[in-house]
């Protein structure tokens, strides 16, 4: 729970970052707004400081109450500290989608580059394609960041092992290798967030924890069936 608290705030610096990055564009900046005198100049706003700083001084000015409202994809702005609300939950398995609440279609866009189901991508067993569709809908996700309509932080790609097809959801997965898995995930993520070293395109999230493969058969669901994981099934 701690390490997993301190990706979620070292995530929340990233979009500090992209946000002060193109604040001077259409989007009001998402936390540490040069106008706000009363918060603009906390530590974790200077960009001078190294990042654990940064994140050491935000995380000792939250309270517990404030934490916890942070840790759940819909993340409850921080009014005190001049931090926004933010929506953690977007989707681009194979383009930019709606299915997660933090993208909306509509106005100057209406919809996004839809590439093929992850399954028959993979059967292309070609890493640059994988990657170089990574690219493009990391270009069309900060178009539409910067339009106010996405997120920058994407639960894709799904590396779940296709195990059993009636999970129903095998044709988002590269399939049942676990080679060609982990090979297509490296990429997809590559193609997601770019290659600037320390600042992220978007934010990428392979799912789902193992042994979640089991949506609905015959009145058993991933949420209530206990999958007595092995260590071999890691
Ligand atoms: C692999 O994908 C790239 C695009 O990234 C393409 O140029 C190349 O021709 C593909 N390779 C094969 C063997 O199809």
């Amino acid at each position: 729970m701690a390490s997993q608290a301190t990706i979620n705030f070292l995530s929340l610096l990233v979009i500090f970052n992209l946000s002060i990055k193109i604040s001077s564009a259409a989007r009001e900046p998402f936390a540490c707004d040069p106008k706000d005198k009363t918060t603009g100049g906390l530590p974790f706003c200077r960009v001078s400081l190294p990042v654990q700083e940064r994140v050491k001084d935000l995380i000792g000015r939250l309270t517990l109450q404030e934490k916890v409202r942070l840790l759940v994809n819909n993340a409850a702005a921080v009014p005190r500290l001049g931090i926004k609300g933010y929506e953690w939950w977007s989707e681009a398995l194979h383009g930019v989608s709606n299915v997660g609440p933090g993208t909306k279609f509509g106005g100057a866009f209406p919809g996004a580059t839809s590439f093929p189901q992850v399954i028959t991508t993979a059967a292309s067993f070609n890493a640059s394609l994988w990657e170089a569709i990574g690219r493009v809908v990391s270009d069309e996700a900060r178009a539409m960041y910067n339009g106010g309509v996405a997120g920058l932080t994407y639960w894709s790609p799904n590396v779940n092992i296709f195990r059993d097809p009636r999970w129903g959801r095998g044709q988002e997965t590269p399939g049942e290798d676990p080679v060609v898995a982990g090979s297509y995930a490296a990429s997809y993520v590559k193609g997601l967030q770019g290659n600037d070293g320390n600042r992220l395109k978007v934010a990428a999230c392979c799912k789902h924890f193992t042994a979640y493969d089991l949506d609905n058969w015959n009145g058993v669901d991933r949420f209530h069936f206990n999958a007595k994981v092995k260590i071999l099934f890691f």
